[in-house]
Parts: C-alpha cells; sequence; structure tokens
C-alpha cells in the first residue's frame, strides 16, 4: 500500500500529546481527510444530511418529530459484544477471571494488522469530549477519533464537546485516547454500504495502565460511544481505585418529600432492566407532594467530599435508552426528551414518518416498516424493533432534569440501591445491616439476562454492582474497594435490594411496578434520613406492609405477602450457588465476602 500524507489542521490545539497522538492515527489509518468535530448545529445538520443522502439515515416527519432521524444498523451489529471486549492489562490477575484478558504487546500487534489503511477512503472525525459538566472536577476529558458520522451525532448528544472541551484541554490536560474505526475501508473500488461494521473482526479493547480504548468493527452503542461504557466506566473504574472514588452502572435521582426535603438515590441495575425508568419516575398522583428528579439514568462517578459524604455527577449528557417497552404510560417523560432532537436506532418506522417500537402502543399502527427494512404486520414472525432499539436524547430535554445536573460539585448521595429481574425467590425491597453487608448483596446481584448485550435470554446471571461487563480490573479488587470506600466515608449512603420483576405462578408480575415504585422509594428515602419502620428477617431488614404509603393503591395483604415472601430453604440453595463466582474470583475475594455469606446461610 502506498501511503499517503494526510494533512490536517494543526492549529485547533496546542496539546502536544494530542497532535502527536493525532499523527500516529492519521499516519496508520490513512484517512482520505480529517475532521475536527466542534459540536455545532451546522455539523449536526451537515452530518445528517450526508448521512441521509447516503441512504444511511431517514429523517423523520418534521412536524411529528422535529430535527429527529433513524438508523438501521447491520442485523450482526446490534449490541455490546461481551466476547470481544478486552482488558489488556499486563497481567491477567489484573484483567481477573470475569474479563477477557489478552498479552497487551499481542493485542497492539494484532490492533496495528486491523487499524493499517482502515480508513482510507473515509473522513477521519477527531471528536474532542468531556464526560461531566465542563469545568467540574469530577470531569474527564477524552478524544475520540472515528470514521462513523453517526457515532459524532451520537456523541453531540451524550457528551460535551467541541471546541470548548480543546479550549479547556489546554497544553497540558491528561485526557483519554479513544480509537474508534467501523474496519471497513473503501479502498479498491469497494462502494459503501449503509452501516458498515466488521462483525467478524471486532475488538473492543482497553488498556488500563496507559487508560487508552481501542475499538474496532462495529458501530453499535457501548461499542463505539467510546465515552459511555469504555471510558466512564472501564477506564474510570481503574482510575476511581487508584483515585479512591467510584465509578458505578448506577442512576442518580432526587426525591423531594412534601416538606421540601431532598434526598439522592443512585441505583445500579443490569442493562435494560429499569435504570431509565426508575430515573425518570413520576410518582403517583396519590401519593401528594412528592416528587422525582432526573440527575442520570445510566452512569454514576461518585467522590468523597470534604465532609466525609459521597457526591455523585451524571458524566453524560444524554440518554441512550431501551426503545421497547417506553410508552406515555411507563415512561412519559422519556417520551417528552424524544419529541425533538432525538436520534432513533433499529425501531420501526410508521407510515407517516414516525417511529414505533414494541410497547409503545398496544395495537401496532398499519403499514409499518421493521427495523430491516421490510414490511411488518402484527402477523410477523419477528418484532418490528429490536429488542435491543434505542433512542439517543438530550438530557436537557427530560421535564424532570433535577436543576443540579450540571452542578460541578455534584450531588450528596443518601442511598444505593441494587436492583435486578428476579422472576422468583426474591422480594420487593430489604435494607442491608450494614455497609458491608451491602456490598455483598451488590456482589451477589443477579438477574436474568436481556436483550442488551449478546447470549440467550432469560437465564440468570451473576452480575455483581451490575458491574460485570464494565469492571476494568478484577472483580475481587473491585468489592475490596467498595469495603475500603466503606471505611472512608463518614457519611456513608445507607445499601438497599429491590426487584420490581417477581411473578406469581401464572407468570403475572406480582408488584405493578413503573409510578408505583414510588411506594418503595419513599421507604428506602425515609430509612435513609433516619426514619421510616423496619423489621429483621433473615435477607436484611424489611417493611411490614403498614411501613409502606398505600394510598391510592388497592393492594391485598395477601399480594404483599407473596411479594414479600422468603423461602429459606431455596434462598439456602441459592446463596450456595453464589459459590461459582467466589471460586471463580478464588484468592482475589476479600474474606469479608465469606463472612456475610456464612451469617447469610446461618440466618437462613
Ligand atoms: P441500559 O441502558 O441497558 O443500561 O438499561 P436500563 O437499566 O436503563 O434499562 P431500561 O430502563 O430501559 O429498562 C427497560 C426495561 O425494563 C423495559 O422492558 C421496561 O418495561 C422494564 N421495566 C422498567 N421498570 C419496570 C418496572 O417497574 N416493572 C417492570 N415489570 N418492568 C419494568
Ligand atoms: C448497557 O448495555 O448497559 C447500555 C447500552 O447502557 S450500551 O451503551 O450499548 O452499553
Ligand atoms: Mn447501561
Amino acid at each position: 500500500m502506498q501511503e499517503k500524507k494526510v494533512e490536517y489542521d494543526r492549529e485547533k490545539t496546542n496539546n502536544v500529546a494530542l497532535l502527536k497522538w493525532l499523527d500516529k492515527m492519521v499516519e496508520m489509518c490513512q484517512p482520505q481527510s480529517v475532521r475536527w468535530c466542534d459540536g455545532s448545529k451546522q455539523e449536526w445538520k451537515e452530518l445528517t444530511d450526508l448521512m441521509v443522502t447516503q441512504g444511511s439515515m431517514i429523517r423523520l416527519d418534521k412536524k411529528k418529530r422535529p430535527n429527529s432521524f433513524l438508523v438501521r444498523s447491520d442485523p450482526q451489529d446490534v449490541a455490546r459484544v461481551e466476547s470481544r471486549t478486552f482488558i489488556c492489562s499486563y497481567g491477567k490477575d489484573d484483567a481477573g477471571a470475569t474479563n477477557n484478558w489478552q498479552e497487551p504487546r499481542k493485542m497492539r500487534a494484532k490492533l496495528k494488522r486491523l487499524f493499517k489503511g482502515c480508513m482510507e477512503g473515509r473522513v477521519m472525525y477527531v471528536i474532542p469530549f468531556c464526560m461531566g459538566p465542563l469545568g467540574s472536577s469530577l470531569s474527564q476529558f477524552g478524544v475520540q477519533v472515528t470514521d462513523s458520522p453517526y457515532v459524532v451525532l451520537n456523541l453531540q448528544i451524550m457528551t460535551r464537546m467541541g471546541q470548548a472541551v480543546l479550549d479547556q484541554l489546554g497544553e497540558k490536560d491528561f485526557f483519554v485516547p479513544c480509537l474508534h474505526s467501523v474496519g471497513f475501508p473503501l479502498k479498491d473500488g469497494v462502494e459503501d454500504v449503509p452501516w458498515p461494521c466488521d462483525p467478524e473482526n471486532t475488538h473492543i479493547v482497553h488498556f488500563p495502565e496507559q487508560r487508552t480504548i481501542v475499538s474496532y468493527g462495529s458501530g453499535y452503542g457501548g461499542n463505539a460511544l467510546l465515552g459511555k461504557k469504555c471510558l466512564a466506566l472501564r477506564i474510570a473504574s481503574c482510575m476511581a481505585r487508584d483515585n479512591k472514588w467510584m465509578a458505578e452502572h448506577m442512576l442518580i435521582l432526587g426525591v423531594e418529600s412534601p416538606d421540601g426535603e431532598k434526598t439522592y438515590v443512585a441505583g445500579a441495575f443490569p442493562s435494560a432492566c429499569g435504570k431509565t425508568n426508575m430515573a425518570m419516575l413520576i410518582p403517583p398522583e396519590s401519593m401528594k407532594g412528592w416528587k422525582v428528579s432526573t440527575v442520570g439514568d445510566d452512569i454514576a462517578w461518585l467522590k468523597p467530599d470534604a465532609n466525609g459524604g459521597l457526591r455523585a455527577i451524571n458524566p453524560e449528557a444524554g440518554f441512550f435508552g431501551v426503545a421497547p417497552g417506553t410508552s406515555w404510560e411507563t415512561n412519559p417523560n422519556a417520551m417528552e426528551s424524544m419529541r425533538a432532537n432525538t436520534l432513533f436506532t433499529n425501531v420501526a418506522l410508521t407510515s407517516d414518518g414516525d417511529v414505533w417500537w414494541e410497547g409503545l402502543t398496544s395495537q401496532p399502527p398499519e403499514g409499518l416498516t421493521d427495523w430491516r427494512g421490510e414490511e411488518w404486520s402484527s402477523e410477523s414472525e419477528s418484532p418490528a424493533a429490536h429488542p435491543n432499539a434505542r433512542f439517543t436524547a438530550p438530557a436537557s430535554q427530560c421535564p424532570t432534569i433535577d436543576p443540579d445536573w450540571e452542578n460541578p460539585e455534584g450531588v450528596p448521595v443518601s442511598a444505593f440501591i441494587f436492583g435486578g429481574r428476579r422472576m422468583s425467590d426474591i422480594p420487593l425491597v430489604y435494607q442491608s445491616f450494614n455497609w458491608n453487608h451491602g456490598v455483598y448483596l451488590g456482589a451477589t446481584l443477579t438477574s436474568e439476562t436481556t436483550a442488551a448485550a449478546e447470549g440467550a435470554l432469560g437465564n440468570l446471571r451473576r452480575d455483581p454492582m451490575a458491574m460485570l461487563p464494565f469492571c476494568g480490573y478484577n472483580m475481587g479488587d473491585y468489592f475490596r474497594h467498595w469495603i475500603r470506600m466503606g471505611k472512608q466515608l463518614e457519611e456513608k449512603p445507607r445499601i438497599f435490594h429491590v426487584n420490581w420483576f417477581r411473578k406469581d405462578e401464572s407468570g403475572k408480575f406480582l408488584w405493578p411496578g413503573f409510578s408505583e415504585n414510588m411506594r418503595v422509594l419513599r421507604w428506602i428515602v425515609e430509612r435513609s434520613n433516619g426514619r421510616g419502620r423496619a423489621h429483621e428477617n433473615p435477607l436484611g431488614w424489611v417493611p411490614k406492609k403498614g411501613d409502606l404509603d398505600w394510598s391510592g393503591l388497592d393492594f391485598s395483604d395477601e399480594q404483599w405477602e407473596e411479594l414479600m415472601s422468603i423461602d429459606s430453604e431455596k434462598l439456602r440453595m441459592q446463596t450456595l450457588r453464589h459459590e461459582e463466582l467466589f471460586l471463580q474470583l478464588s484468592e482475589f475475594l476479600p474474606k469479608e465476602m465469606l463472612f456475610e455469606r456464612e451469617l447469610l446461610v446461618s440466618r437462613l
């Protein structure tokens, strides 16, 4: 291959490390040209026009869905690929048994081959971005290089990006270099396709010691929007371990009581288990005066403050939410957030130029085009929208966005909630006896698998703190870090476990969920503020029926008993099965976790 020298504007920044890195990337990837992204409206217009012209994007009806677009991905590129996600630390034990590891030098050699000339015939976009509010000491800079205009448009919504970031980055500030290519060079007359990708060679690679990210072959979600799971969780979890803070897969919300007392809560739920819904919860009308506000729906960075408490920021600026199941009934705030200026990926298209997905309305409209671009009717065998179809919407459009969501100091967090999808066995809510017991609840979090990642649906999988796919180092050390944070904090958040998904024998949800979750949230907030009644059971502190606010909801004593019941024998068997994960972590498992298990078994 004839290597050509591609020129680019070197005046945009005086950050020497950045220019040096860009020189190397340009030389390796051999793009046709290089474009600095500024995050402007003009850039949005140009890139959406370009993608529409190329047939990669459909402009939705300008009245129904102003400035919004539909993109259909390649059917082989629809979710995060955990089997192709790597943590390439120097030592295998630093990545730990729950991560894919490869020797960094071998991986670099492989990546070099894949990236050589991979942007031929394409534009290399350079995206300076900031995770967290600009100017916050809790934020982090990144620069993503990509050949996907779809990624640029998504990052315009999901991050703060552009010249303002370069200005703040200055001459020598630190940034995380994020290299991304869809892996579809246009060489030797190869014609472009609507969604270029290279599923066979997909690699999402993290070098934790160097704090760098390299992703090849996929254009979808967490594989390609590198500020999100790659930087804000996998790399940030390593930064957090080293600098005594926390990077977690958590929503953040605020609860305001009728007398104006504000309490912030962060919740870890595995992918597609209801974080977005909970972050935007609307209390039932009958719970007069209670309000919920949204800080974030997916990721929380938490740092100790001067008073020994924890303060959280949402490192993101938008929502990349699961579309199916979202409706005016289940989540009106999400629906409002995506009224305009929104990207939709892999949803169905209506005949009048709007979007549809399973669960949006009880009856599908006539004349739908499915996520693959084919005619669809209710007789069709496959769903109209892909189960992991997503909307990308600006957080600022959320009607309940918290006044402090961009506060550079973050918001004070009083409670952590862990929750998974559990059809059976696990009651609606319980509180841990203390911090380490709470860490154990997080460490043993288990959920039925969803469509947000590859793999069979509905199996039980251990997902400690909902971080299994997102922890950038050894999971045993991560538990140890949690225990250490507990010692460091004077004002520790209280820790709870919830399950909205328990079903009865006929397969019906026992708990109405959604808005009604406010009843549980109120109890959690009151417990965290040192009020609220609770009773001891083998799992933890639990409410009796009378301890919850039931105004306006008919819920019988029998339903409550079934929802909260525990079967000690079954739970003991399940507890012993935690052994699997604990054995996998072997010598890295903190002994505190074994003590907690012993205590639980004996209580049961
Ligand atoms: P990621 O973005 O993948 O990290 O996931 P998320 O946790 O933000 O997922 P999301 O909030 O989009 O979860 C969507 C799914 O959870 C949908 O299928 C909802 O119907 C379901 N869901 C959310 N809240 C509830 C609830 O209270 N009860 C029940 N039964 N289902 C719920
Ligand atoms: C998740 O899977 O937890 C997500 C979607 O939030 S993605 O950004 O694709 O990782
Ligand atoms: Mn997530």
